[in-house]
């Protein structure tokens, strides 16, 4: 992870929200080994569903002094205000939110509830530092923007206008970031990321919910038609324009960041069923193409996103080093090697170890 300025450890005390997920926990991972930081980061997170200690265990083992966890939710306010004060916090990258659109459909208060409620109590904690404060950091998506026909692309400026209660709650908290930058002076940056993948993402989203039932021999169910285009992040290249953004961005503005891999969902589901084919073919010696199977679209479900991210590029000089075509075999291959991980998610392993830890 690089950056395109020198900084030496711009932040002491570094909280990171949601960093038992999949992109805050890739983000700490990169981050406590890069040469630029060399402060404390303290993760709060409420593990739920999509929480998963094990995706740090190694980072809690070798790094004991550098990294700390505390299991809140950015719900409790008492509680942030107690790590804020403890660890005399001065800079945040918030990630926790309730993530998965088909949830938010399912059971949007949760969404209301850790999105928006949340951040606002982060926001208020942030605030109370005064001058110590240095950043707040605000992990947001390019949902935001809504839905794009077959062209054009998401600019800084592109309209909000989003779709599902997932979407509608991350503009809530985008607006609520930038009220805090324009009304107190809170030094801030926000991030509208396109789909990210890689190690450790929950399979519930598209790529790892594929990969482990095509290796069972399940149905690989596509919503609708199958053309609807994602744009495809490797999660490290994020990770490194998260940290830019945190480290050389401008307070008060957005950034885009984007893959440049527009795909169409039926495309990937067919990818991912050749690479299996080609490294573990199947037992019945059938190509996997044949799993594939069409289910009823999901409500409301936005048909194509694409990211210009030319101010992140031409500002602050990143861009995404990872091809989407060798991040797709890296993170199958990942998947093929964790089958621990996968089985202690399956069978809900961890999450029994986290009730024995801290209760229910
Ligand atoms: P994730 O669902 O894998 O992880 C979310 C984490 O937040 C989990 O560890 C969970 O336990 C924690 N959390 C949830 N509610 C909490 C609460 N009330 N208090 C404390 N912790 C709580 O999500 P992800 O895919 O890693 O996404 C992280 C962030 O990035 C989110 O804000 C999401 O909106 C944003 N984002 C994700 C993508 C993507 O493709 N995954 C793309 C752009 C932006
Ligand atoms: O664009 C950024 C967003 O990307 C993030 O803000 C969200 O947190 C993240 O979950 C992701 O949202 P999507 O809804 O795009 O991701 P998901 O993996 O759920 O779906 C990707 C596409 O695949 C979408 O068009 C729906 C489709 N899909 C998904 C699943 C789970 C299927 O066809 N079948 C499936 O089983």
């Amino acid at each position: 992870m690089k950056t395109n300025k020198e900084h030496k450890s711009p932040f002491r005390n570094l909280l990171v929200t949601g960093g038992c997920g999949f992109i805050g926990s890739n983000f700490i991972r990169c981050l406590i080994k890069n040469n630029d930081f060399s402060g404390r980061i303290i993760n709060v997170d409420k593990l739920t569903y999509a929480g998963n200690p094990e995706n740090l265990s190694d980072i809690a083992a070798a790094f004991p002094s550098r990294y700390i966890f505390q299991k809140v939710d950015i719900c409790d306010a008492a509680g942030l205000e107690d790590v804020f004060s403890r660890y005399d916090i001065d800079a945040v990258c918030h990630f926790a939110a309730e993530s998965h659109v088909d949830r938010s459909i399912k059971t949007p208060g949760d969404f209301i509830q850790t999105n928006i409620v949340g951040t606002f109590n982060l926001l208020e904690c942030a605030k109370a530092r005064g001058d110590k404060f240095k950043i707040f950091h605000h992990v947001s998506t390019d949902e935001v923007y809504g839905s794009l026909g077959a062209d054009g692309l998401f600019r800084e400026d592109t309209p909000y206008h989003p779709n599902s209660p997932y979407s509608a709650s991350k503009a809530a908290s985008d607006h609520l970031v930038r009220a805090y930058y324009k009304t107190f002076g809170l030094p801030a940056t926000i991030s509208n990321c396109s789909n990210n993948y890689g190690p450790y993402q929950f399979p519930e989203k598209l790529i790892p919910l594929i990969v482990l039932n095509a290796l069972e021999g399940k149905q690989l169910p596509v919503y609708g038609d199958g053309k609807n285009v994602r744009d495809w992040l490797y999660v490290e290249d994020h990770c490194e324009a998260i940290w830019t953004i945190m480290t050389s961005g401008k307070s008060g503005e957005t950034y885009n960041v984007g893959g440049k891999a527009e795909m169409e969902n039926i495309i990937i589901v067919q990818m991912i069923c050749d690479i299996l084919d080609e490294i573990q073919p199947a037992k019945d010696g059938k190509p996997r193409r044949g799993l594939i199977t069409f289910v009823k679209d999901r409500p409301g479900h936005d048909r194509r996103y694409a990211i210009d991210f030319t101010k992140l590029n031409k500002e602050l000089g990143w861009s995404p080093r990872e091809s989407f075509k060798s991040g797709l075999r890296k993170t199958v291959e990942w998947y093929l090697n964790q089958k621990k991980w996968v089985e202690n998610i399956k069978t809900g392993a961890y999450q029994a170890w986290i009730t024995e830890q801290y209760g229910s």
